[in-house]
This record gives structure tokens, sequence and C-alpha cells, in this order.
């Protein structure tokens, strides 16, 4: 596959999308939209890959969003099919049947905030920060942000960040539950890929359930939710991942699972 404006690699299990557009800090546009779609695409139908890692090049930024200068002159009919697009982008990653690790080498901002919640897991690097900072060119969030960012944080501090469009330092977004941790920046990809490796060898079925029934059963009832996890949880126990699980525990070794 031949790429413009990212780098896409797979080894050990892991596939690694590098957005690769640093001299616009990894702006967002319609290319680099398509270009991590088509990688998507990819990841879905190779079974060797069983994690996911989405990572910005440079030292500056993950992404500063979506590409400000194609703004120009923009029409509602132009914005909402840039809504779409970065829509799509996120959905895709957010149910995409694999674990997705955000590794923030950088700023976050806008549509890369955006990008990034809906992986499934975030690391920052000390030097990163992030925002909804689409306020400060007379925009909202336009790529679910109004909406993940309220979930991850609660309404009063997405408020003040989209209102504000003021950034936040990676140690606070680590405390108001944006990212999952916060590493030295030379240890940011290292520490993504050990995380990657240590999903890689869970059972793959297992992971690919819990991540559907969490991001569903955010948006229903209690009830609903757990009718969905009890029958998930059918569908987790008929696999031969389960029994080599018991097995192994038994036999006192690891298990090897195979995603069956
Ligand atoms: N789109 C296009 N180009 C961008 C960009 C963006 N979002 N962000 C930065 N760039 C470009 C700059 O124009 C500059 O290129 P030129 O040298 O050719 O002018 C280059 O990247 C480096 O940026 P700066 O010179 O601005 O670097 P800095 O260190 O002075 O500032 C920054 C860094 C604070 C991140 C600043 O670049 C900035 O504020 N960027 C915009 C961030 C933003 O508001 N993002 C939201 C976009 S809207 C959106 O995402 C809507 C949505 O919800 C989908």
């Amino acid at each position: 596959m031949d790429f413009k404006f990212i780098i896409y690699e797979r080894s050990d299990q892991i596939a690694t999308i590098t957005l690769n557009r640093p001299e616009a800090l990894n702006a967002f546009s319609k290319e680099v939209i398509e270009e991590v779609l088509q990688a998507i695409e990819d990841i879905k139908q190779d079974e060797n890959v069983r994690a996911v890692i989405l990572t910005g090049s440079g030292e500056k930024a993950f992404s500063a969003g979506a590409d400000i200068k194609a703004m120009k002159g923009m029409n509602a009919l132009k914005a909402r099919e840039l809504s779409l697009m970065g829509e799509k982008l996120c959905c895709s990653l957010e149910s995409l049947e694999k674990p997705v690790i955000a590794a923030l080498n950088g700023y976050a901002l806008g549509g890369g905030l955006e990008v990034a919640m809906s992986c499934d897991l975030r690391i920052a690097s000390e030097t990163s920060r992030m925002g909804q900072t689409e306020i400060n060119i007379g925009l909202i969030p336009g790529w679910g942000g109004t909406q993940r960012l309220t979930r991850l944080v609660g309404p009063g501090k997405a408020k003040e960040m989209v209102f504000t469009g003021k950034l936040v330092d990676a140690k606070t977004a680590e405390q108001l539950g944006i990212v999952n941790m916060v590493v030295p920046a030379d240890k940011l990809r290292e520490t993504a890929r050990q995380l990657a490796l240590e999903l890689v060898a869970k059972a793959p079925v297992a992971i690919k359930v819990a991540k559907a029934l969490i991001n569903k059963g955010a948006e229903i009832s209690l009830d609903a939710a757990l009718a969905l996890e009890r029958e998930g949880f059918g569908v987790v126990a008929s696999t031969e991942d389960l029994q080599e699980g018991v097995a192994a525990f038994t036999e006192k070794r690891k298990p090897v699972f195979k995603g069956r």
C-alpha cells in the first residue's frame, strides 16, 4: 500500500499508523483522513493484527486537528462533509474490533483530540498538551468532541474546555481521565508498544466483545447493558480460548490464545 501522509507498519501483530504531515503539525486534511481509513480497512481484514497504535510524526504534535487552511470560504455543505468525514474516521476507530492505543506525542487539538478520544486507550508524553480549540477560530468541535469529551470528563469540565479553548497539560489530562497514563517523551513509543504487546497476548474475542460492551453500554440503560453483557459473556464462554485459558491456569503455564 502506498501512502503519502501516513506511515503504516505491521510487526509482532501490532499495526502502527503514524500521521506524517509534521510541517502542518499532522493536521487532518481530506487526504490524511482517507489514508487512515484505508489503513483501518486493511487492519480489519488482517487476522494477524491484534492491536493498533495511532501516533504522530515529529516531536511537536500528535495532530493540530482539522486542516484550518482548507476551511477558507467553507460553506455549510462543505462543513457538513468535513464533519461527516471526521465522524467516519472516529467511528471507524471506535468500532474497530481490535484495541486501539493513541500515543500522543505532542499537541492533540480540536479534531486531533477528537480522534484520540475515539481510540480505546491514550498514552500521553509529558510534553503533550490537549484542547478543544475550535472556539478560537469561531467554530465548535465537529468530530464528536462535544460528546466524547463530555463522556470522559463530565459536562462541567467539557464546557470549560470547549467554551474557552484552553489547553490542558498531560498531567492534568490524566487527572481528568482524558488520558490513561503520562510518560517521558522518549519512552512514549516503547510504552505504547509494550501495552500493545500485552493486549496482543490476550484473548482477541474477549477483547472485541468487552470493547463493544463498554462502548455500547455508555449509550443505553443499565438494564439493557447488563442484558447485552450476559449475552456477550455467553459468546466469549463458547470460545476455544476460554478452554485454553482454563487449561493454562490449571497447568500453571501461559495461555496461547488463537482468537477462536
Ligand atoms: N491546520 C492547518 N495547518 C496547521 C494547523 C491546522 N489545524 N495547525 C498548525 N498548522 C500549520 C501552521 O499553519 C504552520 O504552517 P506554516 O508554517 O505553513 O504557516 C505549521 O503548522 C506550524 O504551526 P505554527 O507555526 O502555528 O506552530 P506554533 O508552535 O506557533 O503553534 C499551535 C502551534 C498552537 C498548535 C498552532 O499551530 C495552532 O493553534 N494550531 C491550530 C490548532 C487548532 O485550532 N485546531 C483546531 C482545528 S479546527 C477542528 O479541528 C475542527 C473539528 O472539530 C474537526
